[in-house]
């Protein structure tokens, strides 16, 4: 599953001790494995070997140039969404062609910079950006390459905040609209509309969710054949699920198996695919390092007070997400042979894991069993890589944390931690606006 494993009762992130590394970096640190990234992308170019797709690392999951260029070296392009993603993949060395550029709300400025630089997939999420986006490659007189992203209707099966592929969602677009809008396109000199587009929602953990969407979306691919619109990209975008509890998720075969037949035929037409994998990259290739500062026993409660809560990892009180947390050198020999809500050992108490901030949300796991704890122990949360340091904020002007990426022995830090210098950095001069 990941590098991140218990020897001799201490966590290692492959041949690094956790507590060694969290005494130099401090807390609250993610820490990626550059392992555990390589082989996730490996694993998923194995299962869809067949399709030959280019497998886009989707930024938003885990920006850091550290985690981008590693996941570019094991032969990623990336999926951007916004101009700051787009310097990212560059800067990690991916080439523009190598890309793809979703996102509801591209400004025109985007637009411009994603045709100027060629890159090779933009998806088009509405008409109104279809025909922006034709117009600026006539202006530029570049060829632009557009995929529709077309809104299925199917529910993904998650947490409403990621469903994505139902009608009442900002995201792409009817498809029974979509021939109307390949229509609009034909013969234009430069933008030319040759991909579909699909991303339902994430973690999208039951893979005929993949399997409904797709029919639908091939069944237009059939009728835009017929009016003479020959579909050259298919981008199935992301939404593989984690390890969040073992086991819990699909395995890449058990996704490729709902999708590759499906798909085949036009596989042998010389259709290209497109992956947008974040999560089931990034997820389990880290963890988030946080120190506890207090045990605070209240009302029949046991409160464990660490040195960051929401502000570094969102995910449970945004989606009410589970992540298995652990000391990373328990007492008493309390090793958890799984990683559950329940890892089924005996000597364990129930505690809150909150953060400092003020506010009743700020918790990392709620009613949780857990070892003895002291003030000063370090705990990991696990599986934190994905949509972690991604969604962090300063709020209650805490510092962003550090991170930093583990490749065999060695550690180096990827992110330096935000000093309180920094906090007030882009505010000590107020600039008078020449109105
Ligand atoms: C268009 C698009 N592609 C890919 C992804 C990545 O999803 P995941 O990290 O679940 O693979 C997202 C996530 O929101 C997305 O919006």
């Amino acid at each position: 599953m990941d590098d991140f494993a218990y020897r001799d009762g201490s966590l290692h992130a492959e041949g690094v001790a956790l507590s060694r590394l969290a005494d130099r970096a401090g807390t609250p640190t993610f820490v990626y494995s550059g392992a555990t990234l390589q082989r996730h992308v490996a694993s998923l170019r194995s299962a869809f070997a067949e399709l030959d797709p280019l497998i886009c690392f989707s930024v938003k999951s885990c920006p850091n140039l550290g985690v981008l260029r590693t996941v570019a070296a094991a032969g990623c392009g990336m999926d951007v969404v916004s101009p700051g993603e787009l310097q990212r993949a560059l800067a990690a060395g991916v080439a523009p062609e190598r890309l793809a550029y979703a996102g509801v709300g591209k400004s025109r400025t985007a637009l411009e910079e994603a045709i100027t630089l060629g890159v090779g997939c933009v998806n088009i999420e509405s008409a109104e950006e279809l025909e922006l986006a034709a117009r600026v490659a006539a202006e530029l007189r570049r060829p632009a390459s557009l995929a529709l992203r077309v809104n299925p209707d199917v529910d993904a099966g998650t947490h409403r905040h990621t469903t994505t592929g139902v009608r009442t969602t900002k995201f792409g677009v009817g498809i029974e609209r979509a021939e109307e809008l390949f229509d609009r396109l034909r013969d234009h000199s430069f933008a030319r509309l040759e991909g579909l587009h699909l991303h339902i929602g994430s973690p999208v953990l039951n893979a005929d969710r993949y399997s409904e969407a797709l029919r639908i979306t091939l069944e237009l691919v059939d009728r835009l054949r017929h009016r003479g619109h020959a579909i050259r990209v298919i981008d199935l975008g992301g939404g593989f699920g984690a390890d969040y509890e073992s086991g819990q998720s699909p395995a890449p075969a058990d996704y490729a198996a709902a999708i590759v037949p499906l798909v085949r035929p036009l596989r042998e037409r010389g259709v290209r695919f497109l992956l947008e994998p974040g999560r089931f990259i990034a997820a389990n290739a880290g963890v988030l390092l946080v120190r506890v500062i207090r045990v605070k026993r209240e009302a029949g409660k046991t409160f464990v007070i660490c040195d960051a809560g929401m502000n570094a990892l969102l995910r449970p009180s945004h989606y009410d997400a589970f992540h298995f947390i652990w000391p990373a050198q328990p007492r008493e020999g309390l090793v958890p042979s799984r990683r559950a809500a329940d890892p089924g050992l005996s000597g364990l108490e129930r505690c809150d894991v909150v953060g400092p901030l003020c506010e009743t949300g700020d918790y990392l796991a709620l009613d949780r069993p857990l070892p003895p704890l002291r003030e000063g122990d370090l705990l990991a949360v696990f599986t934190a890589g994905a949509y972690g340091m991604s969604m962090s904020s300063r709020y209650n002007a805490q510092p962003l944390p550090a991170e930093v990426l583990v490749e065999g022995e060695r550690a180096s830090v990827v992110r330096r931690r935000e000093t309180l210098t920094d906090l007030i950095a882009h505010e000590m001069t107020p600039t008078p606006l020449a109105l």
